[in-house]
């Protein structure tokens, strides 16, 4: 099916030849790199910034007198810098440095609530987490004898607020709910959601995994109490993320993990723990990955995250149009208020069946359950492809996605 192609929109943001990894072909056809959900490609900046490190930098930080120990210390606090005033933190001792979303999650449902959990107190979470947002408060419940209790979803993917409502009450002890769904793209109502958590006293994490990388995240305005993130979605290296906490309750939490760098004095009588952030860091981190992720940063800053957000916006407007238009489509996560990702299925085609064909015309996507097999259950389905934009991606991009899945539904006709 032959059909218009729309590509003399001039895009807001144009920025393709900043990523190396885009311009190569894939099985013969130029790439088209629609998998930003599950990981974004980096930007020579970036790339950069690990390689100069790793050149003539390299050495551990926080520990050493000698200039290479300094330079890399101060590149990695700069990005700590960078990372506080990107997500308008109220201090520097609010961000702790991670390995990713997962860790940041791990670590307050440990060190935060299991202290404080006992049988009968509850957590509340939503049916469009991902496993990192399922999975840690299941282990705590376990460990402690609280209980779980989740808040359902609509046909289109949001969250009914009202049942959500319902389910907050005084022993609930935290409130963990995605800010963007990975699997379906709803932009959940956060700021609402946490004023009513907070009316009661319940405190608030957000997995931002999936919201840092679209829109402009200020956590003194949305008002959380925990924000986690992770580096190689928005852009840096792999490895390395971030959990924002609310310097009090920080303040308040056990370490989570024992070792090098957490502590300020240690003997066989007992050890006392370092500062913020540094007591939740323990061991060598990721040295090169904060480093990359403060390039990242950078990068975010000069592109404009509003620019960033309405470029994408008006991209998935286009590419849920274009989608619609193909017979057999069925799209999953038809919120009201989404960020640019859209998980479809065609005619009985199988996810992973539409994926390879994709990929042999050069198209990648994710398949799969997204690590989100509630919201597939939910739907009734094993697993979606999943189309995921970023800023440098275009309507070309999205000409391409169409163009091959009607491919993939003539070689199954
Ligand atoms: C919404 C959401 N939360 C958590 C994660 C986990 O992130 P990471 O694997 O980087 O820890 C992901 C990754 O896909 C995600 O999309």
């Amino acid at each position: 099916m032959t059909r218009p192609q729309a590509q003399n929109v001039a895009p807001i943001v144009d920025c393709r030849a900043d990523f190396p990894a885009l311009h190569q072909d894939v099985n013969g056809c130029p790439l088209v790199y629609l998998d930003n959900a599950a990981s974004s490609q980096q930007p020579s900046s970036v790339i950069e910034a690990v390689a100069n490190y790793h050149s003539h930098d390299h050495a551990n930080v926080h520990r050493g007198v000698h200039t290479l120990s300094e330079r890399a210390t101060d590149a990695y606090e700069g990005a700590r810098d960078k990372l506080q005033s990107f997500i308008s933190a109220s201090s520097r001792s609010e961000i702790v440095l991670t390995s990713g979303t997962t860790e940041s999650i791990n670590l307050v449902a440990q060190s935060f609530c299991r202290p404080k959990l006992a049988a009968g107190d509850k957590i509340v979470i939503t049916h469009l987490e991902h496993h990192s947002n399922i999975v840690p408060w299941q282990l705590v419940c376990e460990q402690t004898g609280a209980e779980l209790l989740v808040a359902p979803m609509n046909q289109d993917g949001e969250v009914d607020n009202e049942s959500l409502e319902n389910l907050l009450a005084d022993d609930v002890c935290m409130l963990a709910i995605a800010h963007v769904s990975n699997a379906l793209g709803t932009i959940n109502p956060v700021k609402e959601i946490i004023a009513k958590a907070h009316a009661l006293n319940i405190p608030v994490l957000l997995d931002g995994a999936q919201g840092v990388p679209h829109m402009r995240i200020d956590v003194q305005e949305l008002d959380c109490d925990f924000y986690a993130f992770s580096g190689h979605k928005m852009f840096g290296p792999t490895g390395v993320g971030v959990l924002y906490g609310r310097e009090t309750l920080l303040d308040a939490m056990p370490p989570y993990q024992g070792g090098g760098d957490m502590i300020l004095e240690v003997s066989f009588d007992g050890t006392i723990y370092n500062e913020l952030p540094y007591k939740f860091e323990a061991g060598t981190p990721n040295i090169s990955g904060v480093i990359g992720l403060g390039a990242a940063i950078d990068y975010l800053i000069s592109v404009g995250m509003a620019n960033i957000a309405q470029h994408e916006e008006q991209l998935l407007e286009y590419m849920t149009e274009e989608l619609k238009q193909v017979e057999g489509m069925r799209l999953f996560g038809t919120a009201k208020n989404k960020a640019s990702v859209q998980s479809f299925l065609v005619d009985d085609i199988h996810s992973h069946d539409l994926g390879t064909i994709l990929d042999h015309q050069g198209v990648a996507i994710r398949t799969g359950h997204h690590c989100a097999m509630p919201v597939m259950k939910f739907f009734g389905i094993s697993g979606t492809a999943r189309a995921s934009l970023a800023l440098y991606n275009n309507r070309e991009d999205i000409d391409r996605l169409v163009e091959a899945v009607d491919r993939a539904r003539a070689l199954f006709a």
